[in-house]
């Protein structure tokens, strides 16, 4: 019998630990709570409490309050609170507008590497999904790409780069697009693992879409920003649409969710479709 189950304490968040929980989180990722999610907050946190050893979100906000700036202890909070929800070729269209009109156009700009940036890569399906299409896409063509992701999530990101997959994954993967996946055999014939081709041009890495200054300027002819700006305030948005205008290469395409919008924001983008935008006004594509 295990009695550590027994042992487990009956954990209640209570209002001020939620509000403490809820402004540390917006202040270090720009996830705006509201305040209807407490119980969101105390699922999340209860499991890192209890690791921790602590009886109380009263312990650990404490604890947290003791921490420098910098300590471990704020990134695994970070992570227990992000919404890491993902899919493979989430929003299909995309990839449709992708192939059938901002590539043929981008071809004829003269350029020989396309350089994407995925904003909030969650755990790697969507920028493997936009690599499987551009390294099909380019195939014997004397053009290159490589794909930038990026998350503020350090446990997506770690799972994100082993590129390792379960087998049923294989279900909601195109088939034209199968052969950029290796089959596991023996012990991990459960699994699958992205193929060389494409996980060598995808880098992962840490970065805050919250940061003051992006460090890319005119760089990226192709943004995703999917399904991340629907978390932020209105005044991060604009930031965040702001400084990946200034990271994008003239004439490039972001790409944000259906469910996000940049209208009525006046930022500096074109809009050229719902969920697409253009850096430039000429519509080239
Ligand atoms: C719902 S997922 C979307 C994943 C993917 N873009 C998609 O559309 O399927 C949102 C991701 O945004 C990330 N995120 C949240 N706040 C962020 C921030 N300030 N900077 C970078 N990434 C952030 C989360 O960690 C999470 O992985």
């Amino acid at each position: 019998m295990n009695r550590a189950i027994f042992a487990q304490p009956e954990l209640t968040l209570s209002k001020d630990d939620f509000l403490f929980f809820k402004e540390e989180i917006k202040k270090r990722s720009g996830i705006n709570l509201s305040q209807l999610k407490t119980n969101l907050v105390q699922s999340r946190l209860r499991s890192r409490v209890v690791q921790l050893g602590l009886s109380s979100f009263q312990e650990y906000r404490q604890c947290l309050q003791r921490m420098q700036a910098n300590d471990h202890e704020w990134q695994l909070f970070i992570n227990q609170l992000t919404t890491n929800k993902t899919e493979w070729f989430r929003e299909e269209m995309h990839f449709h507008f992708l192939v059938n009109h901002f590539l043929p156009r981008w071809e004829k700009s003269g350029k020989a590497h396309l350089n994407v940036w995925c904003g909030a890569s969650s755990t790697g399906e969507e920028p493997y999904s936009l690599g499987m299409v551009l390294q099909q896409y380019f195939q014997a063509k004397p053009l290159s790409f490589s794909i930038l992701a990026t998350d503020i999530d350090t446990t997506v990101l770690q799972f994100g780069s082993n590129g390792i997959y379960p087998k049923v994954d294989l279900e909601k993967i195109p088939s034209p697009y199968h052969s950029y996946l290796d089959r596991g055999t023996a012990d991990i014939i459960d699994w699958l693992r992205i193929n060389h081709k494409v996980k060598n041009k995808i880098t992962f890495e840490k970065f805050n879409l919250t940061s003051e200054e992006y460090p890319w300027t005119g760089q990226f002819d192709l943004i995703f920003l999917r399904n991340v700006l629907i978390y932020f305030d209105e005044h991060m948005v604009r930031h965040v649409s702001e400084q990946c205008f200034k990271a994008a290469a003239p004439e490039a395409a972001l790409f944000i969710a259906h469910s996000e919008s940049l209208q009525n924001l006046k930022t500096s983008w074109s809009f050229r479709e719902p969920s697409v935008y253009k850096k430039g006004k000429a519509l080239h594509w």
